[in-house]
Protein backbone atom coordinates (compact mmCIF):
# COMPACT_ATOMS: atom_id res chain seq x y z
CA UNK A 1 0.00 0.00 0.00
CA UNK A 2 1.42 3.29 -1.19
CA UNK A 3 0.80 7.14 0.42
CA UNK A 4 1.46 10.09 -1.93
CA UNK A 5 2.94 13.12 -0.75
CA UNK A 6 -0.16 15.42 -1.03
CA UNK A 7 -2.97 16.55 0.66
CA UNK A 8 -5.61 14.18 1.73
CA UNK A 9 -8.28 13.99 -0.48
CA UNK A 10 -11.86 13.91 0.33
CA UNK A 11 -13.92 10.74 0.25
CA UNK A 12 -17.18 9.38 1.31
CA UNK A 13 -18.11 5.86 1.41
CA UNK A 14 -21.24 3.20 1.74
CA UNK A 15 -21.03 1.22 4.64
CA UNK A 16 -24.35 -1.87 4.65
CA UNK A 17 -24.46 -5.04 6.73
CA UNK A 18 -27.08 -7.30 6.74
CA UNK A 19 -26.01 -10.35 8.50
CA UNK A 20 -24.60 -10.90 11.61
CA UNK A 21 -24.67 -8.28 14.68
CA UNK A 22 -24.76 -5.27 12.08
CA UNK A 23 -24.16 -2.69 14.12
CA UNK A 24 -20.97 -3.83 15.22
CA UNK A 25 -20.22 -4.73 11.91
CA UNK A 26 -20.37 -1.27 10.76
CA UNK A 27 -18.25 0.35 13.62
CA UNK A 28 -15.60 -2.30 13.21
CA UNK A 29 -15.35 -1.81 9.67
CA UNK A 30 -15.01 2.01 10.56
CA UNK A 31 -12.57 1.49 12.99
CA UNK A 32 -10.52 -0.51 10.56
CA UNK A 33 -10.94 2.42 7.99
CA UNK A 34 -10.12 4.96 10.32
CA UNK A 35 -6.22 3.03 10.83
CA UNK A 36 -5.52 2.85 7.58
CA UNK A 37 -1.99 4.62 6.64
CA UNK A 38 -2.89 8.55 6.32
CA UNK A 39 -6.53 7.82 7.38
CA UNK A 40 -8.60 10.10 9.59
CA UNK A 41 -12.41 9.85 9.64
CA UNK A 42 -13.50 13.21 10.04
CA UNK A 43 -17.33 12.61 10.41
CA UNK A 44 -20.03 9.75 10.00
CA UNK A 45 -23.56 9.52 9.16
CA UNK A 46 -27.11 8.35 10.99
CA UNK A 47 -27.72 4.49 10.80
CA UNK A 48 -30.43 3.98 8.19
CA UNK A 49 -32.80 0.47 7.99
CA UNK A 50 -33.13 -0.53 4.54
CA UNK A 51 -34.99 -2.94 2.68
CA UNK A 52 -32.39 -4.86 -0.19
CA UNK A 53 -33.47 -3.05 -3.19
CA UNK A 54 -31.55 -6.20 -5.42
CA UNK A 55 -31.46 -10.47 -5.42
CA UNK A 56 -32.85 -13.17 -2.89
CA UNK A 57 -35.21 -12.82 0.14
CA UNK A 58 -33.17 -11.75 2.55
CA UNK A 59 -32.55 -9.26 6.05
CA UNK A 60 -32.79 -5.84 5.95
CA UNK A 61 -29.77 -3.49 5.73
CA UNK A 62 -27.98 -1.12 8.11
CA UNK A 63 -26.48 1.53 6.29
CA UNK A 64 -24.11 4.38 6.92
CA UNK A 65 -21.97 6.90 5.11
CA UNK A 66 -18.28 8.00 6.50
CA UNK A 67 -16.54 10.80 5.15
CA UNK A 68 -12.51 10.19 5.11
CA UNK A 69 -9.44 12.16 3.95
CA UNK A 70 -6.95 10.24 3.16
CA UNK A 71 -3.39 10.26 0.77
CA UNK A 72 -4.34 6.65 -0.19
CA UNK A 73 -4.76 6.41 -4.05
CA UNK A 74 -8.52 5.24 -4.99
CA UNK A 75 -7.26 1.82 -5.90
CA UNK A 76 -5.54 1.32 -2.62
CA UNK A 77 -8.17 2.66 -0.90
CA UNK A 78 -10.22 -0.19 -2.42
CA UNK A 79 -7.71 -2.62 -2.09
CA UNK A 80 -7.90 -1.60 1.53
CA UNK A 81 -11.61 -1.78 1.74
CA UNK A 82 -12.05 -5.48 -0.08
CA UNK A 83 -9.20 -6.61 3.01
CA UNK A 84 -11.94 -5.13 5.39
CA UNK A 85 -14.95 -7.07 4.08
CA UNK A 86 -12.37 -10.16 3.89
CA UNK A 87 -11.78 -9.42 7.41
CA UNK A 88 -15.12 -9.23 8.80
CA UNK A 89 -15.83 -12.69 7.06
CA UNK A 90 -17.78 -10.89 3.55
CA UNK A 91 -17.70 -13.85 1.48
CA UNK A 92 -18.80 -13.03 -2.62
CA UNK A 93 -20.55 -16.12 -3.11
CA UNK A 94 -24.02 -14.59 -4.74
CA UNK A 95 -23.98 -11.21 -6.18
CA UNK A 96 -26.67 -9.21 -4.09
CA UNK A 97 -26.69 -11.77 -1.36
CA UNK A 98 -26.54 -11.34 2.21
CA UNK A 99 -23.04 -9.72 3.90
CA UNK A 100 -21.56 -8.92 6.74
CA UNK A 101 -20.24 -6.24 5.55
CA UNK A 102 -20.34 -3.91 1.92
CA UNK A 103 -18.11 -1.07 1.36
CA UNK A 104 -18.38 1.42 -1.39
CA UNK A 105 -16.33 4.21 -2.45
CA UNK A 106 -19.27 6.61 -3.48
CA UNK A 107 -16.85 9.41 -4.29
CA UNK A 108 -13.33 10.32 -4.04
CA UNK A 109 -12.84 14.08 -4.53
CA UNK A 110 -10.77 14.84 -7.75
CA UNK A 111 -10.88 11.66 -9.44
CA UNK A 112 -13.44 9.61 -11.82
CA UNK A 113 -13.24 6.27 -13.10
CA UNK A 114 -15.47 3.42 -14.94
CA UNK A 115 -12.91 0.90 -14.40
CA UNK A 116 -15.00 -2.26 -13.97
CA UNK A 117 -13.50 -2.77 -10.81
CA UNK A 118 -13.51 0.70 -9.79
CA UNK A 119 -16.48 2.60 -10.45
CA UNK A 120 -16.13 6.03 -8.73
CA UNK A 121 -18.15 8.16 -8.55
CA UNK A 122 -20.65 5.24 -7.49
CA UNK A 123 -22.74 4.87 -10.59
CA UNK A 124 -25.78 3.98 -9.12
CA UNK A 125 -25.45 6.30 -5.93
CA UNK A 126 -27.82 9.06 -7.02
CA UNK A 127 -30.61 6.18 -7.53
CA UNK A 128 -30.41 5.18 -4.10
CA UNK A 129 -32.39 7.09 -0.96
CA UNK A 130 -30.33 4.66 1.57
CA UNK A 131 -26.90 6.43 0.12
CA UNK A 132 -28.46 9.53 -0.83
CA UNK A 133 -30.24 10.35 2.61
CA UNK A 134 -27.39 9.61 5.02
CA UNK A 135 -25.05 11.43 2.66
CA UNK A 136 -26.86 14.26 2.57
CA UNK A 137 -26.17 14.67 6.51
CA UNK A 138 -22.72 15.11 5.33
CA UNK A 139 -22.33 16.97 2.52
CA UNK A 140 -25.90 18.25 1.08
CA UNK A 141 -23.99 20.37 -1.71
CA UNK A 142 -21.75 17.87 -2.90
CA UNK A 143 -22.16 17.84 -6.94
CA UNK A 144 -22.76 14.64 -8.19
CA UNK A 145 -22.06 13.98 -11.91
CA UNK A 146 -25.83 14.57 -12.89
CA UNK A 147 -24.95 17.68 -12.28
CA UNK A 148 -27.47 18.45 -9.15
CA UNK A 149 -26.10 18.65 -5.67
CA UNK A 150 -27.03 15.99 -3.34
CA UNK A 151 -30.21 17.20 -1.48
CA UNK A 152 -31.49 17.66 -4.89
CA UNK A 153 -31.17 14.33 -5.89
CA UNK A 154 -32.27 12.93 -3.02
CA UNK A 155 -35.56 14.76 -3.35
CA UNK A 156 -36.45 12.36 -6.60
CA UNK A 157 -35.88 9.06 -4.46
CA UNK A 158 -38.36 10.13 -1.21
CA UNK A 159 -40.94 7.38 -2.25
CA UNK A 160 -38.11 4.86 -1.36
CA UNK A 161 -38.97 3.42 2.25
CA UNK A 162 -36.31 3.55 5.00
CA UNK A 163 -36.13 4.47 8.50
CA UNK A 164 -33.83 6.25 10.00
CA UNK A 165 -32.20 4.08 13.96
CA UNK A 166 -29.20 6.15 15.10
CA UNK A 167 -27.90 9.31 15.01
CA UNK A 168 -24.50 9.00 15.68
CA UNK A 169 -22.62 12.03 17.49
CA UNK A 170 -19.20 10.94 17.26
CA UNK A 171 -19.65 12.94 13.68
CA UNK A 172 -20.16 16.34 15.26
CA UNK A 173 -16.95 15.56 17.63
CA UNK A 174 -14.96 14.52 14.51
CA UNK A 175 -16.43 17.27 12.34
CA UNK A 176 -15.41 19.99 14.68
CA UNK A 177 -11.72 18.16 15.05
CA UNK A 178 -8.86 20.86 14.41
CA UNK A 179 -7.14 19.25 11.83
CA UNK A 180 -10.20 19.21 9.50
CA UNK A 181 -12.92 21.22 10.45
CA UNK A 182 -15.98 19.75 7.86
CA UNK A 183 -18.78 21.70 8.76
CA UNK A 184 -18.67 23.32 5.43
CA UNK A 185 -22.24 24.64 5.11
CA UNK A 186 -21.86 26.68 8.19
CA UNK A 187 -18.58 27.79 7.39
CA UNK A 188 -20.06 29.03 3.74
CA UNK A 189 -23.45 30.65 5.17
CA UNK A 190 -20.68 33.06 7.34
CA UNK A 191 -18.15 33.58 4.70
CA UNK A 192 -21.08 34.59 2.07
CA UNK A 193 -22.73 36.78 4.81
CA UNK A 194 -19.64 38.61 5.94
CA UNK A 195 -18.75 39.17 1.72
CA UNK A 196 -22.17 40.64 1.47
CA UNK A 197 -21.23 43.06 4.44
CA UNK A 198 -17.43 44.02 3.85
CA UNK A 199 -18.31 44.34 0.10
CA UNK A 200 -15.86 41.65 -0.58
CA UNK A 201 -15.42 39.71 -4.10
CA UNK A 202 -14.10 36.38 -3.68
CA UNK A 203 -11.90 35.28 -6.54
CA UNK A 204 -10.79 31.15 -6.97
CA UNK A 205 -8.54 29.46 -9.15
CA UNK A 206 -9.66 26.21 -11.27
CA UNK A 207 -7.42 24.36 -8.95
CA UNK A 208 -8.47 25.44 -5.47
CA UNK A 209 -10.13 22.70 -2.95
CA UNK A 210 -14.00 22.63 -4.46
CA UNK A 211 -15.28 23.81 -1.00
CA UNK A 212 -13.09 26.97 -1.63
CA UNK A 213 -14.17 27.16 -5.28
CA UNK A 214 -17.82 26.82 -4.23
CA UNK A 215 -18.04 29.92 -2.12
CA UNK A 216 -16.12 32.16 -4.72
CA UNK A 217 -17.86 34.99 -6.39
CA UNK A 218 -15.64 33.63 -9.43
CA UNK A 219 -13.74 30.75 -10.42
CA UNK A 220 -11.23 31.13 -13.55
CA UNK A 221 -7.83 30.70 -14.96
CA UNK A 222 -5.23 33.36 -14.42
CA UNK A 223 -6.68 35.64 -17.24
CA UNK A 224 -10.67 35.57 -16.27
CA UNK A 225 -9.59 36.44 -12.77
CA UNK A 226 -7.07 38.91 -13.33
CA UNK A 227 -10.04 40.62 -15.94
CA UNK A 228 -12.40 40.10 -13.03
CA UNK A 229 -9.62 42.14 -10.25
CA UNK A 230 -9.15 45.04 -13.37
CA UNK A 231 -13.04 45.51 -13.47
CA UNK A 232 -13.99 45.05 -9.87
CA UNK A 233 -15.37 47.90 -7.68
CA UNK A 234 -15.53 45.89 -4.42
CA UNK A 235 -13.92 47.32 -1.70
CA UNK A 236 -12.22 44.24 -0.64
CA UNK A 237 -10.61 40.94 -3.29
CA UNK A 238 -9.80 37.95 -1.43
CA UNK A 239 -7.66 36.06 -3.87
CA UNK A 240 -8.20 32.25 -3.26
CA UNK A 241 -4.90 30.99 -5.58
CA UNK A 242 -1.00 31.92 -5.57
CA UNK A 243 0.65 34.94 -4.37
CA UNK A 244 1.34 36.58 -7.95
CA UNK A 245 -2.53 35.92 -8.40
CA UNK A 246 -3.28 38.42 -5.41
CA UNK A 247 0.13 40.65 -6.21
CA UNK A 248 -1.28 41.22 -10.11
CA UNK A 249 -4.50 42.19 -8.24
CA UNK A 250 -2.80 44.81 -6.41
CA UNK A 251 -0.88 45.91 -9.20
CA UNK A 252 -4.27 46.61 -11.39
CA UNK A 253 -6.22 47.94 -8.39
CA UNK A 254 -3.60 49.34 -5.66
CA UNK A 255 -6.48 51.70 -4.25
CA UNK A 256 -8.86 48.71 -2.76
CA UNK A 257 -7.58 45.73 -0.59
CA UNK A 258 -5.68 42.32 -1.79
CA UNK A 259 -6.28 39.70 0.84
CA UNK A 260 -4.49 36.23 0.44
CA UNK A 261 -6.03 33.84 2.57
CA UNK A 262 -3.00 31.98 2.84
CA UNK A 263 0.49 34.35 2.55
CA UNK A 264 2.67 30.76 2.03
CA UNK A 265 1.04 29.75 -1.12
CA UNK A 266 3.55 30.93 -3.33
CA UNK A 267 4.36 29.51 -6.81
CA UNK A 268 7.81 27.28 -6.87
CA UNK A 269 7.94 28.41 -11.04
CA UNK A 270 7.66 32.60 -10.12
CA UNK A 271 10.49 31.90 -7.81
CA UNK A 272 12.74 30.18 -10.45
CA UNK A 273 13.62 33.57 -11.80
CA UNK A 274 14.94 36.58 -9.67
CA UNK A 275 15.55 40.89 -11.29
CA UNK A 276 18.94 39.46 -11.35
CA UNK A 277 18.98 36.62 -13.39
CA UNK A 278 16.32 38.34 -15.72
CA UNK A 279 18.54 41.56 -15.92
CA UNK A 280 21.27 39.42 -17.12
CA UNK A 281 19.74 38.10 -19.58
CA UNK A 282 18.54 41.57 -20.51
CA UNK A 283 22.22 42.40 -20.61
CA UNK A 284 22.70 39.52 -23.70
CA UNK A 285 20.08 40.41 -25.53
CA UNK A 286 19.39 44.46 -24.72
CA UNK A 287 17.42 44.81 -27.66
CA UNK A 288 15.15 41.53 -26.84
CA UNK A 289 10.96 42.19 -26.08
CA UNK A 290 10.72 40.73 -22.43
CA UNK A 291 7.50 38.27 -22.10
CA UNK A 292 6.49 37.41 -18.83
CA UNK A 293 4.32 35.03 -17.65
CA UNK A 294 1.74 36.04 -15.38
CA UNK A 295 3.35 33.55 -12.95
CA UNK A 296 5.90 35.43 -12.12
CA UNK A 297 6.86 38.04 -9.15
CA UNK A 298 5.92 41.92 -9.13
CA UNK A 299 9.74 42.26 -9.75
CA UNK A 300 10.02 40.70 -12.71
CA UNK A 301 7.00 41.92 -14.48
CA UNK A 302 8.47 45.46 -13.69
CA UNK A 303 11.17 43.99 -15.85
CA UNK A 304 9.65 42.86 -18.42
CA UNK A 305 7.68 44.47 -21.25
CA UNK A 306 4.52 42.42 -21.95
CA UNK A 307 2.86 39.64 -19.83
CA UNK A 308 0.92 36.61 -21.09
CA UNK A 309 -1.56 33.77 -19.47
CA UNK A 310 -1.53 30.07 -20.44
CA UNK A 311 -5.07 31.48 -22.68
CA UNK A 312 -2.76 34.16 -24.96
CA UNK A 313 1.28 33.84 -25.14
CA UNK A 314 0.96 32.37 -28.57
CA UNK A 315 -1.32 35.55 -29.13
CA UNK A 316 0.93 37.54 -26.91
CA UNK A 317 4.36 36.49 -28.92
CA UNK A 318 2.46 37.07 -32.67
CA UNK A 319 1.92 40.53 -31.58
CA UNK A 320 6.38 41.47 -30.98
CA UNK A 321 7.19 42.93 -34.82
CA UNK A 322 8.94 40.01 -36.48
CA UNK A 323 12.59 41.62 -36.89
CA UNK A 324 12.86 41.34 -32.93
CA UNK A 325 14.48 39.26 -30.40
CA UNK A 326 11.90 37.61 -27.73
CA UNK A 327 12.84 36.35 -24.06
CA UNK A 328 9.90 34.20 -22.66
CA UNK A 329 10.49 33.67 -18.68
CA UNK A 330 10.17 31.82 -16.14
CA UNK A 331 7.87 28.65 -17.95
CA UNK A 332 10.41 26.64 -20.37
CA UNK A 333 7.52 24.58 -21.87
CA UNK A 334 4.64 27.19 -22.04
CA UNK A 335 6.96 29.02 -24.13
CA UNK A 336 8.18 26.21 -25.81
CA UNK A 337 4.70 25.53 -26.99
CA UNK A 338 3.71 28.92 -27.64
CA UNK A 339 6.46 29.50 -29.74
CA UNK A 340 5.73 26.66 -32.02
CA UNK A 341 2.16 27.95 -32.31
CA UNK A 342 3.47 31.06 -33.29
CA UNK A 343 6.13 30.35 -35.60
CA UNK A 344 8.65 32.77 -33.49
CA UNK A 345 11.76 31.79 -32.09
CA UNK A 346 11.96 32.54 -28.04
CA UNK A 347 15.42 32.45 -25.38
CA UNK A 348 13.73 30.42 -23.26
CA UNK A 349 14.14 31.00 -19.05
CA UNK A 350 14.66 27.15 -17.71
CA UNK A 351 11.81 27.55 -15.77
CA UNK A 352 9.58 25.07 -15.12
CA UNK A 353 5.61 24.20 -13.11
CA UNK A 354 7.13 20.72 -11.12
CA UNK A 355 3.22 19.91 -10.76
CA UNK A 356 2.84 20.03 -14.99
CA UNK A 357 6.21 18.88 -15.59
CA UNK A 358 6.18 15.61 -13.77
CA UNK A 359 3.41 14.23 -16.71
CA UNK A 360 5.23 12.24 -18.92
CA UNK A 361 4.56 10.57 -22.63
CA UNK A 362 4.19 7.20 -20.69
CA UNK A 363 1.38 8.88 -19.04
CA UNK A 364 -0.70 9.64 -22.35
CA UNK A 365 0.03 6.89 -23.94
CA UNK A 366 -1.28 4.78 -20.72
CA UNK A 367 -4.41 6.80 -20.58
CA UNK A 368 -5.14 6.17 -24.19
CA UNK A 369 -4.86 2.23 -23.97
CA UNK A 370 -7.48 2.70 -20.77
CA UNK A 371 -9.64 4.95 -22.29
CA UNK A 372 -9.47 4.49 -25.66
CA UNK A 373 -12.93 6.59 -26.53
CA UNK A 374 -11.55 9.54 -24.71
CA UNK A 375 -9.69 12.79 -25.77
CA UNK A 376 -6.76 13.99 -24.47
CA UNK A 377 -6.75 17.62 -23.59
CA UNK A 378 -3.42 18.83 -21.43
CA UNK A 379 -2.18 22.46 -19.97
CA UNK A 380 0.77 23.79 -21.99
CA UNK A 381 3.03 24.10 -18.51
CA UNK A 382 3.30 20.54 -19.53
CA UNK A 383 6.16 19.63 -21.20
CA UNK A 384 5.91 20.30 -24.78
CA UNK A 385 6.41 16.30 -26.68
CA UNK A 386 3.18 15.82 -23.96
CA UNK A 387 1.75 18.90 -25.29
CA UNK A 388 2.25 17.81 -28.82
CA UNK A 389 0.46 14.38 -28.15
CA UNK A 390 -2.69 15.93 -26.90
CA UNK A 391 -5.32 16.57 -28.44
CA UNK A 392 -6.23 20.04 -27.29
CA UNK A 393 -3.94 22.40 -25.20
CA UNK A 394 -5.50 25.28 -23.12
CA UNK A 395 -5.50 26.78 -20.12
CA UNK A 396 -8.03 25.87 -17.33
CA UNK A 397 -10.99 28.01 -18.89
CA UNK A 398 -9.89 26.92 -21.96
CA UNK A 399 -10.60 23.14 -21.35
CA UNK A 400 -14.04 24.27 -19.95
CA UNK A 401 -14.76 25.98 -22.87
CA UNK A 402 -13.52 23.09 -24.98
CA UNK A 403 -14.92 19.86 -23.62
CA UNK A 404 -18.08 21.78 -23.36
CA UNK A 405 -18.35 22.42 -27.49
CA UNK A 406 -16.70 19.21 -28.66
CA UNK A 407 -18.32 16.43 -29.27
CA UNK A 408 -16.55 13.69 -27.43
CA UNK A 409 -18.01 12.30 -23.98
CA UNK A 410 -14.92 11.34 -22.26
CA UNK A 411 -11.72 13.43 -21.50
CA UNK A 412 -8.33 12.71 -20.13
CA UNK A 413 -7.36 15.79 -18.33
CA UNK A 414 -3.31 16.86 -18.24
CA UNK A 415 -3.57 19.75 -15.54
CA UNK A 416 -3.83 19.95 -11.12
CA UNK A 417 -6.34 17.10 -10.52
CA UNK A 418 -8.36 20.61 -9.01
CA UNK A 419 -9.85 21.14 -12.50
CA UNK A 420 -11.31 17.96 -12.19
CA UNK A 421 -13.65 19.44 -10.08
CA UNK A 422 -14.59 22.36 -11.72
CA UNK A 423 -15.03 20.47 -15.07
CA UNK A 424 -17.07 17.79 -13.43
CA UNK A 425 -19.44 20.74 -11.83
CA UNK A 426 -19.59 22.68 -15.44
CA UNK A 427 -19.72 20.14 -17.93
CA UNK A 428 -21.71 17.57 -15.94
CA UNK A 429 -23.10 15.36 -18.65
CA UNK A 430 -19.21 14.10 -19.25
CA UNK A 431 -16.65 12.12 -17.88
CA UNK A 432 -12.68 13.02 -16.64
CA UNK A 433 -10.14 10.90 -16.20
CA UNK A 434 -6.89 12.60 -14.80
CA UNK A 435 -3.78 12.00 -16.94
CA UNK A 436 -1.95 11.59 -13.42
CA UNK A 437 -3.04 11.21 -10.13
CA UNK A 438 0.12 13.25 -8.86
CA UNK A 439 -0.39 16.08 -10.25
CA UNK A 440 -1.65 18.27 -7.46
CA UNK A 441 -0.06 21.44 -6.53
CA UNK A 442 -0.09 21.52 -2.90
CA UNK A 443 0.22 25.42 -2.80
CA UNK A 444 -3.07 25.70 -4.47
CA UNK A 445 -4.13 23.32 -1.75
CA UNK A 446 -3.29 25.56 1.21
CA UNK A 447 -6.19 27.92 0.74
CA UNK A 448 -8.82 26.18 2.73
CA UNK A 449 -12.66 27.03 3.84
CA UNK A 450 -11.32 28.43 7.43
CA UNK A 451 -8.82 30.45 6.22
CA UNK A 452 -11.15 32.27 3.71
CA UNK A 453 -13.43 32.90 6.85
CA UNK A 454 -10.43 34.00 9.05
CA UNK A 455 -9.50 36.54 5.96
CA UNK A 456 -12.49 38.10 5.90
CA UNK A 457 -12.88 38.56 9.90
CA UNK A 458 -9.45 39.62 9.94
CA UNK A 459 -8.67 41.63 6.63
CA UNK A 460 -5.42 39.67 6.85
CA UNK A 461 -2.83 38.91 4.56
CA UNK A 462 -3.50 42.27 2.60
CA UNK A 463 -1.24 42.29 -0.42
CA UNK A 464 0.79 45.36 -2.03
CA UNK A 465 3.30 45.88 -4.04
CA UNK A 466 6.12 49.11 -4.05
CA UNK A 467 4.85 52.19 -6.06
CA UNK A 468 7.82 52.05 -7.82
CA UNK A 469 7.47 47.97 -9.14
CA UNK A 470 3.86 48.53 -9.40
CA UNK A 471 4.40 51.20 -11.73
CA UNK A 472 6.91 49.46 -14.24
CA UNK A 473 4.80 46.45 -13.72
CA UNK A 474 1.64 47.88 -14.58
CA UNK A 475 2.31 48.41 -18.18
CA UNK A 476 3.18 45.06 -18.76
CA UNK A 477 -0.23 43.82 -17.46
CA UNK A 478 -2.06 46.23 -19.01
CA UNK A 479 -0.60 45.50 -22.30
CA UNK A 480 -1.64 42.05 -22.09
CA UNK A 481 -5.29 42.78 -21.03
CA UNK A 482 -5.82 45.43 -23.58
CA UNK A 483 -4.92 42.78 -26.47
CA UNK A 484 -8.07 40.94 -25.42
CA UNK A 485 -9.15 37.54 -26.20
CA UNK A 486 -10.33 35.11 -24.35
P1 LIG B 1 -4.33 28.99 -15.98
O1 LIG B 1 -5.48 28.80 -15.05
O2 LIG B 1 -4.19 30.40 -16.39
O3 LIG B 1 -4.41 28.05 -17.12
O4 LIG B 1 -2.98 28.70 -15.15
C1 LIG B 1 -2.58 27.58 -14.61
C2 LIG B 1 -1.65 27.75 -13.48
O5 LIG B 1 -0.77 26.97 -13.26
C3 LIG B 1 -1.81 28.85 -12.58
O6 LIG B 1 -0.89 28.76 -11.61
FE1 LIG C 1 2.70 27.39 -9.81
FE2 LIG C 1 2.41 25.04 -11.02
FE3 LIG C 1 1.12 25.49 -8.77
FE4 LIG C 1 0.40 26.76 -11.03
S1 LIG C 1 0.27 24.58 -10.63
S2 LIG C 1 0.65 27.65 -9.01
S3 LIG C 1 2.40 27.05 -11.98
S4 LIG C 1 3.33 25.40 -9.03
Amino acid sequence: MSTVDRSPALVYLGLGSNMGCREANIKRARALLAALPDTTLTAQSSMYNTAPVCGPDQDDYLNQVAELQTTLSPRDLLTAAQGIENELGRRRTVRWGPRTIDIDILWYHGFSSTDAELQVPHPRMEERRFVLEPLAELAPDLVLPSGRSVAEALCSVQDQVMTRVSSETGAIALRTSKRFSMDYAAIHAEIRRLAAEKQAVILAHNYQRPEVQDVADVTGDSLGLTREAAASSARMIVFCGVHFMAETAAILIPDRLVIAPEVQAGCPMADMIDERGLRALKAEHPDAVVVSYINSTAAVKALSDICCTSANAAEVLRSVPADKEIIFTPDRNLGAWAAKKAGRDVILWPGFCPTHDLVEVADVERARAVHPAAKVVVHPECRLEVAEMADAVESTSGMIRYCREDDASEYVIGTEIGMLYRLSKDVPRKRFYPLSEMAVCPYMKLTTLEKVLRALRTEESVVTVDPETREKALGAVQRMIEMGGR
